[in-house]
């Protein structure tokens, strides 16, 4: 599990400059070759349309509109900031191609199974002349075909409401990126867009997403006067944890109503994985690691779902949503009772839940968190009732880079200063040390050092 950020939120704050007034910008390197506009709406026209140096490859940030090195930010080799550039080389890889040897699919460079989310998935219809599988992860799959809006989205007059009716996606909007990044993060709805766990065990990584920190990891924006001026919603850090969290839950559960063929067994990555992957003992006072989890009332033996984003929903909804909340901890009871009883689940129970997801996705984007909804959702994360529902690596893992995301948010609403902040890290670093491999996944040092950062932060006001 991946070190959080170390926090760049607070620079940014700093760094706050009046942005220069909204000056067009001169995309001398794509007026050259600009195709005709027509018809071109949802036409992904490739990375290459995006470059230059007057649009966004300049060398340096440009303190004006937009940063201008977006993809100087996106290409860069040395962190995960450029990791989607990279996703398509990865499958030409060793450990690609070993994955889809197993699997009897040829070349994974050329296996729909995986361009889905290692490229753009445009369709082939949708894919304009510049268009390169092996630019991998483009501008495009995220900020969506830019055939409509390319040629006037820079230009004098024109607004982002106007741009998103060409066709490009409103990511500031936490929903809307949420559906975005889960596409590729958990699975879309398409065929080439899920990780099966026959592809897990054939070696593909387990799938980790927090739509707060993920974002961080991979940002190339300012949220400025300027980007406020454009009108673009600036969410911040905890609406976007908490309506990323209630979107995850809706995905898995959609997802996991689709998913599962009639047979003998379900498919298993909607399960805790560490359920079924431990070693057995055959001692005569065996030292069982399986615990008791108040929030899964379910019998010694049965696989769990994997429950990562209903822990963080339940203790996010008791402050924030607390309308729903009792509905939403009688439904997520219900559900994974229901499928340790039939070994099965009606679609009706799943999507009456993946409702309410969706029910508090809304109700998380329609408040505005406040520092005491802040300090109370962290403190509902870390410590009390909610915290003993940590005894797996997939929510434990969840609540530690909740922790991450929430602590910078305190700090950059100003509920606590930096300096203290910087005193709590190291407990939190060790609960990322805790939850660093799942086969040495230690929950009890995990929860003892969440309960720390959680105390740490109650003992300063
Ligand atoms: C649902 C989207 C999705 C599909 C389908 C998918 N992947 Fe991935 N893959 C990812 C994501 C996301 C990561 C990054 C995982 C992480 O580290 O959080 C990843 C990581 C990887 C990695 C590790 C990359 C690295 O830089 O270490 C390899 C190798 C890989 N995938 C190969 C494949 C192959 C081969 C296929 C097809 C059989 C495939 N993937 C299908 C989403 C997907
Ligand atoms: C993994 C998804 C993803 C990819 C790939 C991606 N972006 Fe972004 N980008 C975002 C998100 C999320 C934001 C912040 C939300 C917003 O303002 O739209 C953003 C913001 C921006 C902004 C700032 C918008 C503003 O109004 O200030 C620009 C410009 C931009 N991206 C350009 C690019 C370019 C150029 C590329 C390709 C080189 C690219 N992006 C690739 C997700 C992505
Ligand atoms: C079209 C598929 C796709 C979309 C959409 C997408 N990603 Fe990714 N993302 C990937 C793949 C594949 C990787 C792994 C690449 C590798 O390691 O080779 C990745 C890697 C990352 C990484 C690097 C850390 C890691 O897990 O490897 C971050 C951070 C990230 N994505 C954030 C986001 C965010 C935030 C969004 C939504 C704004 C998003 N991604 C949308 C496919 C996608
Ligand atoms: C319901 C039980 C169950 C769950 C849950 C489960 N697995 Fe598995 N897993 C299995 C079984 C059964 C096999 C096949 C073992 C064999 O072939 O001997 C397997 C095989 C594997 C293998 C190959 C192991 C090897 O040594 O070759 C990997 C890797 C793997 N699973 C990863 C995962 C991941 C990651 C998750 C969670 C996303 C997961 N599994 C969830 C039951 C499960």
């Amino acid at each position: 599990m991946r070190r959080g950020r170390a926090f760049s939120l607070v620079a940014l704050v700093g760094l706050l400059v009046a942005a220069a007034a909204a000056v067009a910008l001169t995309p001398a390197a794509w007026a050259q070759s600009a195709p005709p506009l027509g018809g071109r709406v949802g036409v992904h026209e490739g990375v290459a349309s995006c470059a230059g140096s007057s649009c966004h490859s300049r060398p340096v940030a440009s303190g004006l509109v937009v940063r201008q090195n977006e993809l100087i930010t996106w290409q860069d080799p040395h962190s995960d900031a450029g990791a989607h550039s990279r996703a398509w080389r990865a499958l030409t890889q060793p450990r690609a191609q070993a994955i889809t040897t197993r699997l009897g699919l040829g070349p994974a460079q050329a296996a729909s199974a995986c361009l889905g989310c290692h490229t753009d998935p445009a369709a082939g219809g949708q894919r304009g002349a510049r268009f390169q599988v092996s630019d991998g992860v483009g501008c495009e799959a995220c900020h969506g075909g830019s055939g409509g809006w390319i040629a006037s989205h820079y230009a004098m007059g024109a607004s982002h409401a106007g741009n998103v009716s060409r066709g490009l996606i409103a990511l500031d909007d936490p929903k809307a990126r949420a559906a975005r990044c889960l596409d590729c993060h958990f699975g879309g709805p398409g065929a080439t867009q899920f990780v099966t766990h026959q592809m897990m065990a054939a070696g593909h990584p387990r799938l980790t997403f927090e739509l707060d920190l993920f974002t961080s990891l991979q940002k190339h924006h300012d949220i400025d006067a300027d980007y406020l001026s454009r009108h673009k919603t600036s969410a911040g850090a905890v609406k976007t944890w908490a309506v990323g969290q209630a979107m995850a839950l809706d995905r898995s559960l959609t997802l996991f109503g689709t998913r599962n063929p009639s047979g003998a067994f379900p498919e298993f990555v909607f399960f805790d994985c560490q359920s079924c992957h431990r070693t057995i003992t055959e001692d005569a006072k065996p030292k069982l690691t399986v615990e008791d989890n108040p929030g899964r009332p379910i019998p010694l033996g049965a696989p769990p779902f994997n429950d990562e984003n209903m822990i963080m929903l339940s203790a996010a909804a008791k402050v924030a949503a607390p309308g729903l909340s009792a509905k939403f901890e009688a439904e997520s009871r219900g559900f994974h009772q229901a499928l340790a009883q039939n070994g099965g689940v009606s679609a009706q129970r799943a999507a009456a839940l993946a409702a309410t997801s969706l029910g508090l996705a809304a109700a998380f984007e329609a408040r505005s968190f406040s520092h005491a909804d802040t300090l109370a959702i962290f403190q509902a994360v870390l410590s009390g009732e909610g915290a003993r529902r940590y005894t797996d690596f997939a929510g434990t893992s969840q609540a530690v880079m909740a922790a991450d995301t929430l602590l910078n948010a305190l700090v950059a609403q100003g509920a606590i200063d930096r300096a203290a902040a910087a005193r709590i890290r190291p407990d939190l670093d060790r609960a990322y040390q805790a939850v660093r491999d799942p086969n040495v996944f230690r929950p009890a040092e995990a929860r003892a050092a969440l309960q720390q950062v959680a105390d740490k932060v109650r003992a300063l006001k």
